[in-house]
């Protein structure tokens, strides 16, 4: 009697169900020329044509696009930061999608990408990607970074390290990276920490681990009412009309980029100082772009009613600053404890 050889061979894996979510920037950009690197529309091509400009693909995974906006990242909003949230966690908790990778403008990438970290609620691979050239360039460098983040969406290795950027072959923390280039095709950088590893050639590699807390294990959610947090900075001869005006009008929480390890100017400090007694969350960070804030360090925190960075930008430390007023957390040692654990 003949036995079915077959029936003992390994079934071909399926390939992981990825979900692209394009939301505009350079990487979906258009110029007039292919010399044009500068001067160009962003955010004008489809992400059915993104996908096609990116050969073996389909090899790599099964996709489902989504065009979920197409605009210049500069004009990121509250409201589309809550539609993306909601979007990626529904993709990530049906049991047709393994993974979500999103298109994204360079310009503020890095605020999108920790929003997500921390409210992201899945432990699936969730990957933003963006270029420094418009698709219509010479050596136009989206194709090759959507290929590299589509690769490691569909890794294991991926998964439960929290929101990643996969840009010119590394992979970082979305809590990490920033954007460090005006014009550079490597314009993102993990400053101090360094990249978490490498995707090329469709191998994915991982030399370490972000420790903080994020994405499953995050008490935070983008749905809700956002309250008004804005950034001020310190600098030669800075006034206090700034603060003053964005008291006056009804500002929940302001985070100062301060000079060197979060100094302010005396005046700034002090009418920051009343607006923390007025009930206004005052967070101390650097405009330097590296380094870290040490709590008490160039201002007595405690003394003022400041909180302090620690290792985030003034642009991350917006981000959790309206994570945590919209969960809620309004006193000093709350906050400083967000920041301290996030
Ligand atoms: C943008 O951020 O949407 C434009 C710039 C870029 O993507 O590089």
């Amino acid at each position: 009697m003949n036995t079915s050889t077959s029936s003992s061979a390994a079934a071909p894996k399926a390939l992981p169900r990825i979900a692209v979510l394009a939301t505009g920037g350079t990487i979906a950009g258009s110029a007039a020329d292919a010399a044009n690197t500068a001067g160009y529309q962003a955010g004008v091509i489809g992400v059915a044509q993104l996908l096609a400009a990116v050969p073996g693909l389909d090899a790599i995974a099964q996709i489902h696009a989504e065009q979920i906006a197409s605009i210049d990242s500069k004009d990121m909003s509250l409201a589309l930061w809550s539609t993306l949230a909601q979007r990626v966690n529904d993709l990530l908790a049906s049991d047709e999608i393994d993974g979500v990778v999103i298109t994204h403008g360079t310009d503020t990438l890095e605020e999108t990408a920790y929003l997500l970290h921390l409210t992201v609620k899945s432990a699936k691979p969730c990957i933003l990607t963006a270029a420094m050239r418009p698709a219509t360039a010479l050596s136009a460098d989206g194709p090759l970074n959507l290929l590299n983040a589509v690769t490691l969406a569909a890794s294991e290795a991926a998964a439960g390290q929290g929101v990643l950027v996969a840009f010119n072959n590394r992979i970082h923390c979305a809590r990490d990276v920033a954007k460090v280039s005006t014009y550079a095709v490597d314009a993102f950088q993990s400053p101090e920490i360094g990249a978490l590893g490498w995707v090329q050639d469709g191998r994915v590699e991982f030399q370490r681990r972000a420790l903080r807390p994020h994405t499953v294990d995050a008490p935070f959610t983008a749905a809700g009412q956002w309250p008004m947090v804005e950034i001020v900075t310190s600098y030669a001869g800075v006034s206090r009309a700034a603060v003053e005006a964005l008291v006056a009008a009804g500002v929940d929480g302001l985070v100062v980029a301060g000079t060197g390890n979060g100094s302010i100017h005396g005046g700034l400090q002090q009418s920051l100082a009343e607006a923390a007694a007025k009930g206004v969350a005052v967070v101390r960070a650097s405009r330097v772009g590296s380094g870290h804030v040490m709590h008490n360090g160039a201002a007595k925190d405690d003394a003022l009613g400041f909180v302090s960075s620690g290792t985030l930008s003034p642009y991350k430390a917006r981000v959790l600053l309206l994570l945590a007023l919209a969960a809620g957390m309004t006193d000093t040692a709350g906050l400083q404890d967000a920041f301290d654990t996030y």
